[in-house]
This record gives structure tokens, sequence and C-alpha cells, in this order.
């Protein structure tokens, strides 16, 4: 296993002992996240079940023996944990590499907790390196990413993508995030745009850190 993927296995690990006895619990998607439901599986009796923000994470949360919930039939949900592909010592976070960013966003909201699980690659002073993935309305296109440029970024279409909502993936490159907060809200306002990978508004709680000799944790 390279020192990477390590990292981000001893990551997912520390995110066990914030299960919830008996409760449904939030779970992301990406490879960091993969290793949280590898080892999960494992601890299925501890929890009720699982809202999977993903196609992908349910299957593998399936295939553990992990009971799927809709968030449609619980209410707020105590925690969810999570990846990032850029992550603040703020916490606020650019998500979305994957494609599953609405959901994600849509799961964070609902959770009053949220454990974001990282190798230290992942820990940026300021975002924006990583582009920033908007997913849009596919008859959004053209025109959120004249938007976008109008804004300062470079959009590039994710080609061959769809996301489990049938929309399509704009990713906005050289843009400099001052104000992580505003860019998010910016965004958001296009017609068209249903939502963005900049998690800034509503960050993560906790970050759990990956490194070489053990886990960070920030928050
Ligand atoms: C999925 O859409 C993303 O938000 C992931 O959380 C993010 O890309 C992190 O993925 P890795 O754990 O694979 O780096």
């Amino acid at each position: 296993m390279s020192k990477q993927d390590l990292a981000k296995q001893r990551a997912a690990e520390a995110a066990l002992e914030f299960l919830p006895d008996g409760e449904v619990i939030g779970v992301g998607t990406g490879s960091t996240v993969n290793y949280f439901i590898d080892c999960l599986g494992a601890a299925r009796q501890r929890i009720a079940g699982a809202v999977a923000s993903s196609v992908a994470s349910a299957e593998k949360l399936a295939a553990q023996g992990i009971e799927l919930v809709e968030l449609n039939s619980v209410g707020t949900l105590s925690i969810y944990i999570d990846g990032a592909d850029e992550a603040t010592q703020h916490r606020q976070l650019i998500k979305g590499g994957g494609g599953a960013l609405t959901r994600e966003k849509i799961i964070a909201a609902a959770s009053r907790k949220f454990v974001c699980i990282a190798d230290e690659s992942k820990l940026v002073g300021r975002l924006g390196t990583f582009p920033v993935p908007v997913e849009v309305i596919p008859m959004a296109r053209s025109y959120v990413a004249r938007q976008i440029v109008a804004l300062g970024g470079r959009p590039t279409y994710r080609a061959g993508f769809v996301t489990d909502n049938g929309n399509i993936i704009l990713d906005i490159h050289g843009m400099d995030i001052l104000e992580p907060t505003q860019l998010e809200q910016t965004l958001n306002n296009i017609a068209g745009v249903v939502s963005n990978g900049l998690f800034a508004a509503r960050g993560a709680d906790l970050l759990l850190i990956g490194t070489s000799d053990g886990v960070r944790r920030i928050g």
C-alpha cells in the first residue's frame, strides 16, 4: 500500500470512534471513504444503517451488509463522514472530485456533525489549486460556462461524466479563492447551477488528517 493510501486508511479508521450507537449515519464518496466503508463492515452491528451520497457508495455499503436508508425517511443525522479534495485549517473544503457533490452537500446540511477524513496531501493554505466542480443542468452548460468566465474562472466540461442526478459537471480552474463563502454563494446564484463543490458556508466540523505517523485532528 502507498504512503498516501496508508494515510487515508488511518484517517478512515479514526472516524470509527464517532459512530453513534444504534443510529443511521451519513456516508460520503471517494477512495478515503471506501476505506471507511471497509472498516464499517466489521462494526455494522453498532449502527442502524447508512444514507449514502452516491450510487457507488451505496453499492459498497450494501456489500458490507449495511442497511441503506433514504434521507427522506430519517430526521437530522448525528454524523456525516466524507472525504475532501482540499481542506483548510478553517475546515472549509473543495469536494466533488468524484462528482457526488450535490448529494454530499445535502447530507452534510442534514447532519449535526460533519467529520472529514483525508490524507495530509489534501491540507492547503488556500483553496483553489484543485478545480472547483459545479453540477449543472445540461441545457445550461454554455450559459453557466460563460458566467464562470466572467467571474475569472476557466471552466472545463467533464466529458463523458453524468452525475447520479442526471446532470453534467464543469470544473473551474484558475480561481483565486480569497473568499470561499462568497464564491460558493455567487456560483449557486447562477441559473442552471445545481450546486458547487465549495463547502465553505457549511464546512467540516472536524478534520481527521491521516499522516505518515498518525492522525491529526483539526476542529
Ligand atoms: C466525491 O465527490 C468527493 O467529494 C470526494 O469526497 C473527494 O473527491 C475525495 O475523494 P478521495 O477520498 O478519493 O480523495
